[in-house]
């Protein structure tokens, strides 16, 4: 019996990441961890399974992400458990769940890791994706708003990202909201026919939703729809005008929108997005806001809270625009001919290495042509020709690799030059 090759693949829209982008993902993380610590927040790790009514109660049963995109099963029990779509929803969980709020006042925490999301897969929209998620627990004030928008746009521009734009929108609190929900029904009431059945039920149940409904006649029904900022109330415009002095101080340029609604039901107040022009459709790099009642509702304490969360795969393809980001090749290549050189040079690599160069040699045999092809490819810093005959003079040849520039070094002194004199 012939036996059936079968080709086993990745799931659609779940990816490897492979060696040659792993230098991105580090310095996307190391850079956002050493941002973060400095301005006092704390990492935690949290399971990627959570019962699902976690999030149905969270992020809300009319959202896209809730009523289409959950990746739901039954565990052997029949509980009905789901992979995290976001991380907030279950912060917060775990926040109310560990008691964080009898630990300290103010919790500030972030979180890295995937997050599933049964989306149509498309270049920069996947089914598992990453998030940096930054959560500041437990104060009302604008000042929190601003250090939370200062911090992202920090993490963002300190990675080399240019061209972001930041939009910002209140969308009020429980005094105002409900007057502006009221408009935008009666509004909608006049459009059913033209909206899809999704947006249909919506309207009448939770009609800020229609906003985030990408079909064209939606869309084209929202025109001239009530705007949110002629229902703030003088609480929620005050807020507003705070956060947007200090981020003028700070030099952080902003655009606001009022139409800006975000997908997510638990925001208060206080909603934000950066874009791209970048990056085609999928814009967002990050996105996030104030959730003044999630912690209640989930059960918890009143802890007024806001955060955001920046999408790393989006992120990463910003970073790779950025040539002077290219990850680095080794510092130091050693190409060697004849049998004691080799020897000579392993030796040499690994004490290099010990130092923390990052050093490579050629496996195998080759032409001095061939190991400095390798060089080229691997762009290496230098390289370093040693030979029997150099091995004799106790020197090596050093190769600058950018301006091309050979000297002759003596072996004993080539730590020194290489590491510089400071390192011990
Ligand atoms: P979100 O806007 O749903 O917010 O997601 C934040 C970011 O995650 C987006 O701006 C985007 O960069 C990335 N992202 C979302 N979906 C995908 C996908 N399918 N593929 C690739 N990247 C994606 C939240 O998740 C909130 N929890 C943010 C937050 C934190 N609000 C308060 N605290």
């Amino acid at each position: 019996m012939v036996e059936e090759t079968v080709e086993f693949r990745s799931v659609r829209g779940f990816h490897d990441i492979l060696p040659e982008e792993i230098a991105y993902w580090q310095r996307l993380e190391s850079f956002s961890r050493r941002i973060l610590e400095a301005h006092g927040f704390k990492e935690l790790r949290l399971p990627v399974l959570e019962m699902a009514s976690l999030f149905k109660r969270g992020i809300g049963e009319e959202t896209d992400i809730v009523s289409k995109e959950m990746y739901l099963f039954s565990d052997p029990k029949g509980r009905e458990l789901c992979l995290r779509p976001e991380a907030t929803s279950q912060i917060v969980r775990a926040y109310i769940q560990n008691r964080m709020d009898l630990k300290e006042p103010i919790s500030k925490l972030y979180l890295i890791g995937p997050m599933f999301r049964h989306e149509r897969p498309q270049k920069g929209r996947y089914r598992q994706f990453h998030q940096i998620d930054v959560e500041l627990i437990g104060d009302r004030g604008p000042i929190s708003d601003a250090e939370i928008l200062i911090l992202l746009w920090r993490i963002l521009q300190g990675l080399g990202m240019g061209d972001l734009v930041l939009t910002i929108n209140s969308l009020g609190c429980e005094v105002c909201r409900p007057h502006f929900k009221s408009h935008l029904k009666e509004f909608l009431r006049d459009k059913r026919e033209g909206l899809c059945p999704d947006c249909q039920r919506r309207s009448e149940k939770n009609p800020l939703r229609v906003f985030d409904c990408k079909e064209a006649q939606c869309k084209a029904s929202l025109e001239g729809a009530p705007r949110i900022d002629e229902s703030w109330c003088g609480d929620c415009t005050d807020h507003l005008r705070a956060i947007l002095d200090l981020l003028s101080e700070a030099g952080i340029p902003y655009i606001l929108d009022s139409r800006l609604m975000r997908g997510l039901d638990y925001y208060t107040r206080t909603a934000f997005e950066v874009k791209t022009k970048a990056l085609g459709a999928q814009d967002a790099v990050a996105g996030g806001g104030r959730y003044d009642r999630l912690i209640s509702t989930l059960g918890g304490p009143d802890r007024p809270s806001i955060g955001f969360a920046i999408g790393m795969e989006r992120a990463i393809e910003l970073l790779k625009l950025n040539e002077a980001l290219r990850p680095e090749g080794p510092k130091v290549f050693i190409a060697s001919l004849g049998f004691r050189a080799r020897l000579f040079a392993f030796k040499l690599m690994m004490e290099l290495r010990a130092r923390e160069l990052k050093t490579e040699m050629a496996y195998g045999e080759s032409s001095l042509k061939s190991q400095m092809r390798q060089a080229t490819r691997y762009r290496a810093e230098y390289v370093l020709i040693i030979g029997d005959e150099e091995l004799e003079a106790g020197t090596v040849t050093l190769k600058e690799m950018n301006s091309g520039e050979q000297t002759q070094v003596k072996i004993s002194d080539l730590i020194r030059r290489l590491i510089g004199p400071k390192t011990p």
